[in-house]
């Protein structure tokens, strides 16, 4: 039975990633008081990156990721990890180099494969998330055009990890980063709409007025592929943490 992602609306952005960052550290800590690892598939983009500040926090403070194995949504065709637009050097500077998990634990999309190994290379991405465990708990942003990693409007809800072309949207909202339209890639890597709805929980993060009229139809019963955060409408366990700028047209 579908039923709408639960939603939690925060006065400001820090408030609701350092709601989400305390969900986060308590997994982790519970975690490794049972001995066990915690997998966690995270998202980059504007929004968690605050989030990720909080975990470097808590990592301050003394909760250790030693037991933390993550899965990052997506990346970018044809940028290597060395390009500074690449999800790869965004992780390490906004979460990875401030924490103690362990490099081997870390798993990226790879940007840089080449054409033909790119099914057998999702495939691999996809049989590594299941030999982890599964997803506990996703991270999610969400674009203004309704994305969900780099599932834009027409995506299909049943593909798991692969190649996808990227929106006008989402090229034009990543043309000021990469000095242009034109330079922006074309073409990514995704985590599927099937990949996400077998996380245990889904946890989205949208801040600002610009989310604030996507927010109010992901949260609008109702689920098409124009819009593939309604696709979290089949989700059993997913809440959005708003702040009260992207909360102004829920009702
Ligand atoms: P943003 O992107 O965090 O930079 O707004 C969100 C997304 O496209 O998922």
């Amino acid at each position: 039975m579908p039923q709408l992602p639960a939603h939690r609306i925060f006065p400001t952005p820090d408030a609701a990633s350092e709601a989400l960052a305390a969900e986060i550290g308590d997994l982790v800590s519970t975690r490794a008081s049972e001995g066990r690892t915690v997998v966690l598939g995270l998202a980059t983009g504007s929004t968690p990156i605050r989030l990720y500040a909080e975990l470097a926090r808590l990592h301050r403070e003394g909760l250790s990721f030693a037991n933390v194995i993550t899965f990052n949504l997506d990346e970018y065709l044809g940028l290597e990890r060395d390009h500074p637009e690449s999800y790869w050097q965004f992780m390490h500077l906004r979460l990875f180099d401030h924490i103690d998990i362990p490099p081997g634990n870390i798993h990226i999309p790879d940007g840089g494969i080449p054409d033909e190994e790119l099914e057998g290379y999702c495939a691999g991405y996809e049989k590594a998330i299941s030999e982890a465990g599964g997803i506990d708990l996703q991270v999610l942003g969400i674009g203004r055009n309704g994305h969900i990693g780099f599932n834009e409007p027409g995506a299909a809800p049943d593909l798991p990890t692969h190649v996808t072309e990227l929106n006008e949207v989402t090229i034009g909202d990543a043309a000021e980063a990469f000095g242009g339209g034109a330079n922006v890639p074309r073409r990514a890597i995704t985590m599927g709409v099937k990949t996400i709805l077998e996380a245990r929980r889904v946890a989205l993060l949208a801040f600002g007025e610009s989310k604030a009229e996507i927010v109010r139809r992901a949260l609008t019963p109702g689920i098409t592929p124009q819009v593939p955060a309604t696709y979290l409408q089949l989700h059993p366990d997913s809440t959005c943490f708003l702040d009260q700028d992207a909360a102004t047209q829920l009702g």
